[in-house]
């Protein structure tokens, strides 16, 4: 790292990124995120909303216990019982923050709130002091900022900073901002409050007119250094600014910015591919950094210049965001300890050896199919199993399917429902139509299908197919997911996956409504 100042990078993927619909973690896949990014060094790690329901709680108590060389950040209204399940999710983190808000806009105080501005700037000391009580690391937001009155946001800042807040975070929540008005607001808001320098500013935008990553980038040039930020810009509604494009202008564009991240930035490729299977959440092949075409050359002219000099059309390596980091890690012939090691380098540990044993048949079976196992083929392994295992009221137990030329094809599937077994045929346009009708003659989900999609999980034809289903009802949208080498069998398992997580019930509160 150079001399440069340090630009704090606060991901909130396991937060605001679980807010978009569909996305939603379980406990074991959160803390694999984490520790994948704690691998990246990234700074601070937002593991949840502890208060949201027992489950998000217990998510971030479990992050919390995992993570050694992040700091992991809890998030909070500016409420008593917020404040007090986020201080006790985080007691056993090696480094902790509680991250407070309130909205501070006259639109949310008014309709939202219906709050003066004089019991939100009391509310929001109140909260920060009480936050002080578990942890010297505070974060304090005003939300909606970027639609809030200067005057008004910079007495709530100096009031909070007074009180005892080491980060003062100005969100663009619903992305209203464009990126000279928002430079100006940071700049403006350290130059008039008259305790700026005891503060970090912070910035964390919404990307309602993909302008997340601009406007964040305008703020750090105006003096924010620390970036909210999420991997592949996962969010509520368009998302927030994307961590990996953040990182990689700044570090690439050192002759411009005046500070840089210690991010290990190879280990962002593997990060955002982790995500995205987890979340069933694809990326698409043009997106900045991480999508499948960011290093690819179509054009004969642009593929002559990358062979005479790659500078002429590559402004970064593509292996310094770790595109080559896809290697052989194990095969046909490992043993259980070289698979328990790399598991355990992916953050995935077992809580039993039974457990162990489970994985490491499944993999052998794997093996067995597929000669070279990748990471993405083990992470997936471990997700496909951690699903099955948590959704107990539907389970494929074998499937059939006859697919010829000028016939339709017909699936045959024998299903756990509910303790019982039972077969069920569907004739359908298609192999996976088929299935997914005859599981739905059982189930009468009554659900809509929003999104299938069928990915190659490395390359090759022996590849796994790793397939996401996205499902709909009454509002409440799901993502399944399922990986086989069989993509007819990935393809059932996605779509019992998110029948699953439509059959069971959801109590969870929202931090912003
Ligand atoms: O977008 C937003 O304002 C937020 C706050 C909770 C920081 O996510
Ligand atoms: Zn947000």
């Amino acid at each position: 790292m150079n001399s440069k100042e340090r630009l704090i990078i606060f991901d909130t993927t396991l937060r605001d990124g679980e807010q978009s619909p569909g996305a939603s973690m379980t406990r074991d896949e959160k803390v694999r995120i984490a520790k994948a990014l704690e691998r990246m060094r990234v700074d601070v790690i937002e593991a949840g909303f502890p208060i949201a329901s027992p489950g998000d709680f217990e998510a971030v108590q479990a992050v919390a216990r995992a993570v050694r060389d992040s700091r992991v950040c809890g998030l909070a209204r500016a409420l008593e019982q917020d404040i007090d399940r986020a201080g006790e999710a985080l007691r056993e983190a090696q480094a902790s923050r509680i991250h407070t808000f309130i909205a501070t806009s006259p639109i949310h105080m008014q309709r939202k709130l219906r709050m003066s501005p004089e019991q939100v700037l009391e509310q929001a000391v109140w909260a920060v002091r009480h936050a002080r009580r578990y942890t010297d690391d505070v974060e304090f937001s005003p939300e909606d900022a970027g639609r809030s009155e200067i005057d008004f946001l910079c007495r709530v800042l100096e009031a909070v900073i007074e009180a005892g807040a080491s980060t003062v975070n100005i969100p663009d929540t619903v992305g209203y901002n464009v990126p000279d008005q928002f430079g100006a607001l940071i700049r403006q808001l350290r130059e008039r409050v008259p305790n700026s320098d005891r503060a970090v500013f912070s910035v964390h935008c919404h990307n309602d007119l993909g302008l997340a990553v601009a406007n964040s980038l305008a703020a750090v040039l105006n003096g924010a250094r620390q970036v909210e930020c999420t991997i592949n810009g996962l969010g509520e509604r368009a998302g927030n600014a994307a961590l990996e494009e953040v990182v990689m202008a700044v570090r690439t564009r050192q002759d411009l910015f005046p500070c840089d991240t210690a991010l290990d930035t190879t280990q962002i490729v593997p990060t955002s591919r982790l995500v995205s299977g987890i979340t069933g959440f694809p990326v698409q092949p043009n997106k900045a950094i991480v999508g499948a075409n960011a290093f690819a050359h179509e054009s004969g002219i642009h593929q002559d210049g990358v062979l005479k000099s790659r500078e002429t059309y590559e402004i970064m390596r593509a292996e310094d965001v770790g595109w080559s980091a896809n290697r052989m890690v194990l095969g046909k012939h490992s043993g259980r300890n070289a698979f328990r090691t790399r598991l355990k380098e992916l953050g995935i540990v077992f809580e039993s050896e039974e457990e162990l044993n489970e994985a490491f048949a499944r993999f052998k079976e794997l093996a067995d199919k597929k000669h070279e196992i990748y990471d993405e083929d083990l992470q997936a392994l471990v997700t496909d199993a951690s699903l099955a295992a948590e959704n107990e009221r539907l389970k494929l137990v074998s499937l059939r399917v006859c697919s010829e030329t000028g016939e339709r094809p017909v699936a045959e599937v024998t299903l756990w429902f509910d303790g019982e077994e039972h077969h069920v045929t569907a004739e359908g346009s298609g192999p996976v139509d088929a299935t997914f009708k005859a599981i739905d003659s059982l189930v009468d989900s009554g659900t809509e299908l929003q999104l299938y999609s069928v990915n190659a999980i490395t390359s090759g034809t022996d590849s796994q197919g790793e397939v996401t289903v996205r499902l709909e009802k009454a509002g409440r949208i799901v993502n399944g997911q399922g990986a086989d080498t069989d993509i007819v069998i990935a393809s059932a398992k996605a779509y019992i996956n998110a029948l699953n997580k439509i059959l069971a019930p959801v109590q969870r509160a929202h931090p912003q409504v």
